[in-house]
Parts: structure tokens; C-alpha cells; sequence
């Protein structure tokens, strides 16, 4: 059995410490003796997970076409494999362990692809630890705060073929101008913070992708405009907690309120964001957000439980009251904007009238969207520590399933308030369900089917809405 070089692992003791350093900055140094290494050789990416895993994938895939590999969709061409993981729930890393599996067949076939692990699995020390023992297909695990050391990784076991391990259980710096292979050519991901330091009870981001460190603005709105010119219509911002942005600046005052109106002032023809922590978002933010123009109306405020109870044993820092409070000023600023939404149901110690409350907060919200997990234990955290008897299988299902009738109903309603009007939609591609329609979102960011030629690709167009389902729109490109 082969033994990986450890140059660094993961170990949460480190990941729960936050030291309180300046943010470093720096730029990414193109290593030009490894330009032509992968020529002739191809690459495959599976991306699980959130925003942030999809934008790692276009640094990831900008790295490997500086090296010369190409991407290919298929795993019998790949020569290199690479795992982009998500470790917020069980079933995330149980799909995770299902392909390394699959992949183990492939290497039998191909002994010299070379498969890299990366994203936030590879910060969890127990998931390392099976991996390296059970998953002996795996070359080069690499973690979320390095992942510019790949090119430097791959030659290390092109070269000698150990197996490596380089995981950063402390924050990485902030690097500048990483390479980047963008998956669209009309929207944009522009991360505008790395990390999380919220710690709420049940999350392991926290700990996977270290503490909160923000770009500089000068760099986000170079960024902006460098896609502009480019010719893209949308970006949308990044980060855990985008309305923490700056926070971390020691010689500057400069928040997220700032950020959203300097790029109010670009070209960019759309601008959306998450995810928002509803604590940290503040009046003057909610006064950029009601600049309108190119900020969109809508806005992903994740509540997790309508119960104070549950709220606390969440750590999430703000009341049901609160969080109502909070709606009511962002509806008085913003009547059109679009609420979505995250709920957890089964968290420990909720019981039903708890769980009621959840129900009547998502209809007095009128959320017209949310995203519904059952609590899921992650090793490490606090919530996995409380026991309750009391949740089985079944009751989590049952109040998935009731949660789920209520948020649909707001999906539905959500859609059909546009129905006879006329959006304007970034027309994106075809549908995937039908290539003769096309398909794009309109400013409150509902998905709209579009009768209309291929040409319309890229652009904002005027729709006429014929139709409001639940969980779409269809409509007809108007010209004008
Ligand atoms: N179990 C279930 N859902 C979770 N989320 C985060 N951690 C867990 C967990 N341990 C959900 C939250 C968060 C979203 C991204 O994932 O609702 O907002
Ligand atoms: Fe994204 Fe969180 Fe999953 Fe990491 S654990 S990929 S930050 S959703």
C-alpha cells in the first residue's frame, strides 16, 4: 500500500482557531517550466456543491489550460481526474465516495491518471483520513485555500507518482489573478470574499474554508469592468456572507452598502449576490440594494427556523422578530423584490410547534423560493453532539414534505405575478428540455422558456408572459 506524503493535513483543531492577522495579498506567479505538461493530455472536473465550488472549478480549469490540458467530458479520454467536493451534507460526500469508487475501476484500466481531490472534503480531517485509507486511487488531495499549488502538485507526482496530501488547515492568503476558464460567456461568478465566521451550530463551512477575508474593491471593480468589456451582462458576487464584505479591512472603512453602489456605477448590465446573512444586513445596505438599475430585485435571505428556540441552539444571532422586522424594511424599500429563501427542518430539539412556527414565518415572508434540507450531522460541529430521540427518518420526512407544500405554493404565486407582463430577460441558451426554446431569467431572477430566434443569445429581451407554471415562466421575445 502506497504511503501519501503529508506536506500539510487538515486538522479542525487549527480550522477552529481564527487568528486575527492582516489578510495577505498576493498574485498568482505563473510557473512557466510547467506550461507544456499537460500537452496532448485531457482533464475532467466534477464540480458538487455551492457557487463558490463552481467558481474554484473555473480557477481550477484556467490553472490546467495554463498548463496545456484540455477538457474533455468524457472519463475514458481524461489522463487527470479532478474531485471539486462539497461536505455540508451526508449525501453530498456519500455521491463523493460513490464515484471515487467507480473511479478505482478506472485506474485498474489507466494506472497513470492522476486524480486530484480538492474542495471542502479535503479540509475535513476524518474524510481524509478515509480517503487516503480506503481510496488508494486518489493522487493529490488539495484544499480549498491552496488551490493555485495544483500545477505544482501534478508535476510533483508526474514526476515521482507518490501520493500527495497539501491541505492548509490555517487561512490561505487572498491571491490575485489566478487564471480563469469561465464555464459562461453572458454571467459572470466574482468572488468578493473567501470564508465563513459565523460558526452556526450545525455548518461545517467554517471550518472547510477559514476564516472571512475580503478582496480589496479596487480588484472586484477592475474585475467588473474587465468583464464589461468583454461583453458579459451579469455577474453575480460571492461569498458566505456577502454582507460581512469588509469587515476585515484594518485600514479601510469600506462594506458591502459601499461595494453594491460603486458597482452600481459600472456598465454591468446585472448584478445579483449571495448568500446574505440576515444579521449583518443593514440599512444602508438595504439602501444600496434599493439603487435598483443594474441591482437586481431579489435577494437569497437564508432564515433556517421560524423558532427563536431553534434559532439559538443555531447560534444564527437574530430573532424571529428580527428577521420579520428585516423583511418588512427591505419589502418598504424594494415592494418588487423577489425572497427566497434556506430552511432546516429536523434540527435537533425542534419539535412541532417549532416546527410551526417555520411553517407560519415561510407564509407571512412570502418567500418565493427556498431551498429545504433535513439537518444532516457533520462531524465536528456542535449540533452534532445534541441527541434527540425524538427526530426519527419519518418525522423529518413528513416535515420536509409538509414545508415543501407551502414553499411551492410561494413558488407558484411568485411566478404568476408576472403573468401578462412584459420582462426583460437575459436570454442565456436553449432550454434543456427542448432546443427548439430558448431560455433565460428575468430581472427578479424567475426562469423564462422563450419562443424566439437563436440570435437573441446574450441579450436582455422584452418577453411578453403567456404563462406562469410553478416553477417557470413562458413567454414570447417581442420585437420592438
Ligand atoms: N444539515 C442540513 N442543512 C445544512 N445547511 C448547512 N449545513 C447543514 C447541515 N448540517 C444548509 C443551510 C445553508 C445551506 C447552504 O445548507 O440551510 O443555508
Ligand atoms: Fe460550498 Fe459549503 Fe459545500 Fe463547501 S461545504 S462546497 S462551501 S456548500
Amino acid at each position: 500500500m502506497m504511503k501519501p506524503e503529508i506536506v500539510s493535513a487538515p486538522d479542525r483543531l487549527s480550522e477552529r482557531k481564527r487568528l486575527n492577522k492582516e489578510n495577505i495579498f498576493e498574485d498568482y506567479q505563473e510557473d512557466v517550466s510547467l506550461v507544456s505538461l499537460g500537452k496532448e493530455k485531457h482533464y475532467y472536473i466534477y464540480t458538487y456543491g455551492c457557487q463558490e465550488n463552481e467558481s474554484d472549478s473555473e480557477k481550477i480549469r484556467g490553472l490546467l489550460e495554463s498548463m496545456s490540458f484540455k477538457e474533455t467530458f468524457s472519463n475514458d479520454e481524461a489522463d487527470l481526474i479532478v474531485m471539486n467536493t462539497c461536505a455540508i451534507r451526508k449525501n453530498a460526500e456519500e455521491k463523493v465516495y460513490g464515484e471515487l469508487g467507480r473511479l478505482k475501476q478506472l485506474k485498474r484500466k489507466k494506472p497513470n491518471i492522476i486524480t486530484v481531490l480538492c474542495g471542502c472534503m479535503a479540509q475535513e480531517e476524518d474524510a481524509v483520513k478515509r480517503i487516503t485509507r480506503t481510496y488508494q486511487n486518489v493522487d493529490i488531495v488539495l484544499g480549498t485555500h491552496n488551490i493555485h499549488d495544483l500545477p505544482h502538485l501534478i508535476k510533483k507526482v508526474s514526476d515521482g507518482k507518490e501520493r500527495l496530501i497539501d491541505v492548509l488547515s490555517y487561512e490561505g492568503n487572498i491571491v490575485e489573478n489566478v487564471p480563469l476558464v469561465r464555464s459562461s460567456k453572458i454571467k459572470a461568478w466574482v468572488p468578493i470574499m473567501y470564508g465563513c465566521d459565523e460558526f452556526c451550530t450545525y455548518c461545517i463551512v467554517p471550518y472547510t474554508r477559514g476564516k472571512e477575508r475580503s478582496r480589496l474593491p479596487e480588484n472586484i471593480i477592475k474585475e467588473v469592468e474587465q468583464l464589461v468589456q468583454d461583453g458579459y451582462q451579469e455577474i453575480c458576487l460571492l461569498g458566505q456572507n456577502v454582507n460581512a464584505y469588509g469587515k476585515d479591512f484594518t485600514n479601510r472603512k469600506y462594506d458591502f452598502a459601499d461595494l453594491l453602489s460603486d458597482l452600481h456605477k459600472t456598465a454591468i448590465a446585472r448584478i445579483r449576490f449571495t448568500t446574505s446573512n440576515p444579521k449583518d444586513l443593514d440599512d444602508r445596505q438595504i439602501s444600496s440594494l434599493a439603487l435598483g438599475g443594474n441591482i437586481m430585485p431579489q435577494l437569497h435571505l437564508p432564515v433556517q427556523s421560524g423558532s427563536n428556540k431553534i434559532l439559538k441552539l443555531m447560534n444564527r444571532r437574530y430573532t424571529r422578530e428580527s428577521y420579520l422586522e428585516l423583511v418588512k424594511k427591505i419589502r418598504q424599500a424594494i415592494p418588487n423584490i423577489s425572497l427566497t429563501t434556506d430552511i432546516i427542518v429536523g434540527f435537533p430539539k425542534e419539535d412541532e410547534s417549532d416546527f410551526e412556527e417555520t411553517l407560519s414565518l415561510v407564509k407571512e415572508c412570502g418567500f418565493e423560493g427556498a431551498f429545504t434540507f433535513i439537518f444532516s450531522p457533520r462531524e465536528g460541529t456542535p449540533a452534532a453532539k445534541i441527541i434527540d430521540l425524538n427526530i426519527t427518518d419519518n418525522v423529518a420526512h413528513e416535515r420536509l414534505y409538509r414545508l415543501n407544500e407551502v414553499v411551492n405554493e410561494g413558488y407558484r404565486k411568485g411566478n404568476l405575478r408576472f403573468l401578462d407582463t412584459i420582462q426583460p430577460v437575459l436570454i442565456e441558451g436553449n432550454s434543456k428540455t427542448d432546443e427548439s426554446i430558448l431560455m433565460g431569467y428575468n430581472p427578479n431572477g424567475k426562469l423564462v422558456n422563450v419562443k424566439g430566434s437563436k440570435d437573441l443569445i446574450g441579450k436582455v429581451v422584452n418577453v411578453k408572459i403567456t404563462v406562469a407554471k410553478t416553477w417557470s415562466l413562458d413567454g414570447e421575445a417581442i420585437n420592438d
